[in-house]
């Protein structure tokens, strides 16, 4: 995605009038929401989702949770609204919600970074005395060429690790061979093998194909290429941000990277075609050998994606505090340069998820942090009820504009199903050609989000149950066509299937709406989609929201939950 950024247009500098000199502990106090007059010129400006005061965002770096503290890095223009002086932005929390942001960690002021300081990981290693985390990120050089870098905190015995310095031995790698100069970028978490030595993946293209090129390291500061890659697919192109972690068969609890035993698989991620396809298999760490046992990467709507809407480079780490695994990916706008330029912002970075293998083991599950739940407030429910066909039914009360929805369907025979014709179609295509207007028999049912008052705006998430030649499909759907009055934005209509038996499972949905962002999760967190949208009618207290069923057939509301939220602290810390 790097190559499609504008370079920086110079904006006005960072002002910081917070001036909140408390510690990480005390992030909830003594630091109010913005005023609604802020939410009423700046109606895209999020909640609860992370966000910087102002300026450009892009992928989530490095996190990690060290000394009793979280750290979220991010690629992060400090002085204008589009792509460009790439900095690692730093912010710190202790629950996920809440941020402190600090001075970026990293700025492109070396030779071996000057054109940018880009994505890259965390690690912490044992260190002389303590453990120590290390920075692994990738510089833009002087020549334009990508290297690899390290840089360590400077003083351990700050809490929130403020000042990073870069090592003098950098760059450490560098573009050999048949490593491209502009295809070598975004080091992975280093994990260590039963040999004692550090291993980490750098996304890269070789030969055309995109490759999760393997290193290795007694120290983890000096890396050697290993003959063979970790992977690649000769279907694929460059692979950025390529993310590499065991996970259990049992329970959700996460691993950490470097955990070896039975019971396990691993997960490896890779970034392309503006997407986050990822593989399950079997990773043999004495031969360094990753066997893929579902299906392998390419370019397909099909493929194993995080989420099937706008989300990228996403991060993991091992949150060893909750013995779970989170994942961030970076939310881009839909809007156009010259909006970013009138906002003064770009970007956003999803809400943290835990993420983990489904009880098939074929797939991931991904479900917001339950830290979450500390922003709802007002809640309202709808009990058990028949949503007949061609009806909707407003959830009246909640900040619908800024809210967590919680939604449960049960079908009680599937008769009259539509048919498809094959068990292999394109979910992106069905939902394209069978948008919410058009009619079905088992959907289209769901929520209708961010709706305006005469409904010409509204957001549609919702469901349609197919039958294919062997089995039933269900089929999930944001459709962003109506989402907005405004000609000129994004009006994509994501689509993905939800790996559920819809005779015998619930059709469940929990969308996190907050102003300019829906993430969905269908199926309990099997399938998920995030949109970006610019309602003009639908705003702050004029947004409403609907449960609804446009097909002819009845379904049952199982229970249907749903919060205004509260906003969350992202402040500056002076
Ligand atoms: C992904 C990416 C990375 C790169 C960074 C630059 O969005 O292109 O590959 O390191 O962004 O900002």
């Amino acid at each position: 995605m790097w190559l499609e950024r504008c370079v920086k247009i110079p904006f006005f500098c960072l002002v910081l009038i917070c001036n909140i000199g408390i510690g990480v502990h005390n992030i909830a106090i003594g630091v109010h929401a913005a005023s609604s007059s802020s939410q009423d010129s700046q109606p895209y400006r999020t909640g609860y989702h992370f966000q910087p005061p102002k300026n450009w965002i892009n992928d989530p770096n490095g996190p990690m949770y060290f000394n009793g503290v979280y750290h979220l890095f991010y690629q992060y223009n400090p002085f204008g609204p589009l792509w460009g002086n790439i900095s690692w932005g730093h912010s710190i929390s202790h629950d996920l919600v809440n941020w402190f942001i600090l001075q970026p960690a990293l700025s492109p002021k070396d030779p071996y970074d000057i054109g940018g300081c880009f994505s890259g990981s965390t690690t912490i290693l044992p260190g002389p005395t303590r453990p120590r985390p290390v920075i692994l990120y990738t510089g833009q050089d002087v020549n334009g060429s990508q290297v690899q870098n390290i840089a360590f905190p400077k003083n351990l015995s700050d809490p929130f690790l403020k000042d990073w310095v870069k090592w003098s031995g950098n760059p450490f790698l560098t573009p050999v061979n048949d490593i491209k100069n502009d295809k070598f970028r975004d080091p992975s978490t280093a994990w260590k093998g039963p040999d004692g030595k550090w291993r980490m993946v750098i996304g890269g293209e070789i030969n055309g194909h995109g490759t999760a090129l393997l290193y290795h390291s007694k120290d983890g500061f000096n890396w050697t290429r290993s003959e063979k890659p970790l992977h690649y697919s000769s279907e694929t192109s460059m692979w950025e941000c390529p993310d590499f972690y065991p996970v259990s068969y049992v329970g959700i609890n996460g691993l950490d990277t470097s955990f070896q035993g039975n019971n396990i698989s691993h997960v490896l991620k890779a970034s392309y075609n503006n997407h986050e396809y990822y593989v399950i298999g079997t990773y043999d760490p004495n031969m360094d050998q990753f066997v893929v046992i579902t299906n392998d990467f390419k370019v397909s709507n099909t493929q194993f994606q995080y989420d099937y809407g706008r989300f990228y480079a996403s991060k993991s780490f091992y949150d060893s505090a909750k013995q779970r695994r989170v994942a961030w990916g970076w939310v881009n706008e839909g809007d156009s340069e010259s909006d970013a330029v009138n906002k003064g912002w770009s970007g956003l970075q999803s809400f943290p998820r835990s993420i983990w293998l489904s009880d098939t083991r074929k797939q991931l599950v991904q479900w917001p942090v339950k830290e979450i739940e500390k922003l709802r407030t007002k809640q309202v429910s709808i009990p058990n009820r028949e949503v007949k066909g061609g009806t909707h039914v407003e959830v009246p009360g909640i900040t619908a504009s800024q809210a967590d929805v919680e939604v449960s369907f049960k079908l009680t025979n599937l008769n009259g199903t539509e048919l498809i014709d094959s068990d292999e179609s394109d979910p992106q295509l069905l939902c394209t050609q069978k948008n919410v207007s058009v009619g079905g028999s088992f959907g289209p049912f769901g929520l209708l989000i961010l709706t305006s008052t005469n409904m010409t705006e509204q957001t549609a998430v919702f469901f349609r149950v197919f039958k294919g030649p062997n089995k039933f499909h269900v089929l999930m759907c944001s459709d962003q066509s109506r989402s907005s009055i405004a000609p000129q934005v994004d009006k994509s209509i994501y689509g993905a299937f939800v790996d559920i038996d819809p005779l015998h499972d619930k059709i469940t949905l929990r969308s996190l709406i907050d102003h300019s962002i829906v993430e969905s999760f269908g199926g309990e967190g099997l399938t998920c989609i995030t949109a970006r949208v610019y309602p003009k009618l639908a705003i702050n207290d004029q947004a409403k929201l609907y449960v609804f069923n446009y097909g002819t057939k009845s379904v049952t509301l199982s229970s249907l939950n749903a919060w205004s939220m509260n906003k969350a602290q992202i402040v500056p810390m002076v």
